[in-house]
């Protein structure tokens, strides 16, 4: 049995996570992490998924469960995320990372981590959206430098990072496939008198409102013809699913940075 600890546990995707590892055979929910100062530390981690009580009741500090759990999963905010990291590095505990919006120096402090357990970091744990990044590259290689690549996303109003991890990532898959450097050719959002677009560049468009999920679609536009792959999330419960699944996984590796590329042995 995996033992599965849960940082932001009272979360929009916490308390999707505490009804997936209830509905999932060789894992329990052992241990629930909040902020400090929070109502919820002490109440059970059951009841914020209104299944019951469990026993398990949240914290708000690893240090108190730290001989409960093998796997963290964390979906919360970047300087948590990194706290979080160190402890487990620190502690021999595995991984499992959604939080988004971290910049370079947390990614490499994620990094450095992983030489001491193994984490598994992906801004999108669906399984649809990383048979996108395979579609995305084949699009990539096949229409190449031929067209103009436009990425929109959209998401509920209380998402506090722009454009998407998602959205990042699947910019990073069409530049890396173009052998394009994503920092240098990124446009983020256009206004005034901008000039004619320059192919080379990759333009990122947002859209924050109501209780959208998640849509990602990124345009191959050449003269003629466009092609759009899309991906829509309607339920969280396509994230939980996939961190659940991947907290299984991470949990036979030792060391080591993964995504959900190995995971789902794509
Ligand atoms: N990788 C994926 O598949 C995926 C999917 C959905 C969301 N996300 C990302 O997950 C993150 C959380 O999203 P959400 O919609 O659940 O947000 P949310 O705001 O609903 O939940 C975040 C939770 O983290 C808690 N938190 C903040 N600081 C904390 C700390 N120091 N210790 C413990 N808990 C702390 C908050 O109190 C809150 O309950 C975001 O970065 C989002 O972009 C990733």
């Amino acid at each position: 049995m995996t033992r599965v600890a849960v940082a932001g546990v009272a979360g929009r995707m916490g308390r999707t996570l505490v009804e997936a590892i209830n509905a999932t055979d060789g894992l329990t929910l052992s241990a629930g992490l909040e902020q400090a100062g929070s109502s919820l530390i002490g109440v059970d981690v059951g009841e914020l998924a209104a299944l019951g009580a469990t026993g398990v009741k949240v914290v708000d500090d690893l240090a108190n469960v730290v001989d409960d759990f093998d796997v963290l999963i964390d979906f919360t905010v970047p300087v948590a995320t990194i706290k979080n990291v160190e402890f487990c590095a620190r502690h021999g505990k595995k991984m499992v990372i959604g939080t988004t919006g971290l910049n370079d120096e947390q990614k490499a402090q994620v990094a450095k981590a992983a030489e001491s357990t193994a984490i598994m970091h992906a801004s999108n744990m669906s399984i649809g959206v990383n048979v996108c990044f395979k579609l995305l590259e084949q699009a990539a290689r096949v229409m190449g430098d031929d067209v103009d690549i436009e990425i929109i996303e959209a998401h509920h109003r209380h998402k506090i990072d722009a454009p998407s991890g998602t959205a990042l990532s699947m910019g990073e898959v069409v530049a890396d496939t173009l052998g394009r450097n994503l920092k240098t050719c990124a446009v983020y959002g256009r206004e005034g008198l901008e000039g004619p677009r320059d192919r080379e560049t990759i333009g990122f468009g947002t859209i924050r409102g109501g209780d959208i999920v998640g849509d990602h679609t990124v345009m191959f536009i050449a003269d003629g013809e466009r092609v759009e792959i899309t991906h829509k999330a309607s339920s969280r419960m396509t994230f939980a699913r996939g961190a659940v699944r991947a907290s299984a996984w991470v949990s036979e590796q030792t060391t080591g940075l993964y995504n959900m590329k190995d995971v789902l042995d794509l």
